[in-house]
């Protein structure tokens, strides 16, 4: 059975992106961390736990659970939910936020977390329509004068007959088909879908076995094999959406009426009414009894989540226990910290009930090695050629200071290399570079020297 199959567009896309070499866990067949894949280096511990935390996703083992990915910053926490995400695939939604995200001034914090949940929760709903499919053979248009302006003329019925591989069959219809069926283009030689109970007509696009296809080298027009079977028939069609989705089509559907048609939807950032998500809540879970659908729990990743406050994670913690909801994981490089508006101190500046319920994935520092490894897989991701005592020099720069900015000098070397006309980065770009910039640890000296002469605010 052929499916329309609609994806969730709940990816955040990252154009300059830090983490544009991760392609996955870089795990073999029976998930241990092969030292280099995938555009992962070392990290082995952390890599296979979150393979296994993927197996358990992919089965639905795992809705609504809780992991911490803890470790200093520049260790590869961001860069391990990236791989997470690459290794579920583009079926399983994944969403990440960052903490400070959902301190925005027009909507509560509260709102944001619930969206950003809902979107992460994927609702695959099946359903069986009656549909006349196939290949244009022959169409007739019926115009006739407007009825109160002779001088133009309208579809007023339309007869077309179509063809499938088993038989060919002529269906006649009203203003409303005849109309659609101008608006899409449809003309003999495409592949069109009526719905019989609704009249709504898609074009599937040019039959790759018509006359028509084979008139033109070059056709923008997607090419689709003739259907088979009958014309008339029960097709299955397939929709993942999300929960946020159809929260959206209920509360618009709501809010239509008179007041949309005379005033538009009203302003953009609203927020759903509670009574919409149980409705849809309601609904899903009937279609999931009745078999219709079926729940995809995604992942929403939190970055910086020691930035979230006492009652974010108590928010959190709630819906966590409730029916539908998302793996969430969460990152912070705090040890010991405040949680944010108490005066409690706590690991990693949780509360200890949310650490209760979460496993917990600790990220370590990297020795000379690995760095050299990453700077040698990001060089060859941004394109650049660099020598091997260039690549020496930056690993001992990163091993110094870090991980980070040792990638950032890369980049910067390289620029460094261009201006002087050199395809090749050679180790006098990089002590250039390392120069003109400072890594924290140098501007923190630079402030203390000129501590005096600083304004203060
Ligand atoms: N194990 C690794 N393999 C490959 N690249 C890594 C690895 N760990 C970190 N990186 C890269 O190093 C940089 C810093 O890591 P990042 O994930 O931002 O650290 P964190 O989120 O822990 O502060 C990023 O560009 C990241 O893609
Ligand atoms: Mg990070």
């Amino acid at each position: 059975m052929s499916e329309i199959r609609e994806l969730p567009g709940t990816r955040s896309f990252e154009r300059v992106g830090a983490h544009t070499h991760i392609k996955g866990l870089g795990l073999d067949e029976n998930l241990r961390a092969v030292r280099v894949k995938d555009g992962m280096v070392g990290q082995e511990r952390a890599r296979e736990a979150a393979g296994l935390v993927v197996e358990m996703i992919k089965q639905g083992k795992l809705a609504g659970k809780c992991i911490i990915l803890a470790g200093p910053p520049g260790t590869g926490k961001t860069a391990l939910a990236v791989a997470i995400s690459r290794e579920l695939g583009p079926n399983v939604p994944f969403l990440q936020l960052s903490a400070s995200e959902i301190y925005s001034a027009e909507r509560k914090k509260t709102e944001v977390l619930i969206e950003a949940m809902r979107k992460c929760i994927g609702v695959e709903i099946h359903e069986m329509r009656e549909v006349y499919e196939g290949e244009v053979v022959d169409l007739k248009i019926n115009m006739v004068p407007h009825p109160y302006n002779p001088y133009q003329k309208v579809p007023e019925s339309v007869r077309i007959r179509l063809r499938t591989t088993e038989e060919e069959r002529t269906v006649e219809a009203g203003s409303h088909i005849a109309e659609q069926i101008i608006a899409y283009g449809v003309t003999e030689g495409c592949v069109i879908q009526i719905d019989a109970e609704t009249g709504r007509v898609v074009n599937l696009g040019i039959c790759a076995d018509s006359d028509k296809a084979k008139l033109y080298e070059i056709d923008a027009r997607r090419r689709v094999p003739r259907p088979t079977g009958k014309v008339k028939k029960q097709k299955e069609f397939v929709y993942t959406l999300t929960l946020a989705d159809l929260d959206e089509i209920h509360a618009r559907r709501r809010r239509g009426g008179l007041f949309s048609l005379l005033f538009g939807l009203g302003e953009e950032s609203r927020e759903i009414d509670p009574e919409v998500r149980a409705m849809v809540d309601e609904q899903v879970k009937r279609m999931v009894d009745e078999g219709r659908a079926f729940i995809h729990p995604g992942v929403l990743f939190i970055d910086d989540a020691h930035m979230l406050d006492l009652e974010a994670f108590s928010f959190i913690g709630r819906a966590l226990e409730s029916e539908l909801s998302p793996i969430i994981i969460l990152a912070t490089n705090r040890g010991f910290a405040r949680i944010r508006g108490t005066d409690i101190e706590s690991p990693f500046g949780f509360p200890l009930d949310l650490i209760d319920r979460a496993v917990i994935i600790t990220t370590e520092e990297y020795d000379a090695e690995t760095i050299k490894e990453i700077l040698r897989i990001r060089a060859r991701e941004e394109g650049i050629n660099i020598g091997e005592e260039a690549l020496d020099e930056l690993t001992e720069i990163g091993a110094r200071t870090s991980l980070r900015y040792a990638v950032q000098l890369l980049s910067l070397a390289a620029q460094n290399a261009r201006v002087a006309k050199r395809d090749v980065v050679e180790i006098e770009d990089v002590r250039r570079v390392d120069k003109l910039f400072m890594d924290v640890g140098e501007a923190a000296e630079y402030l203390h020297k000129y501590e005096e002469k600083m304004l203060k605010h």
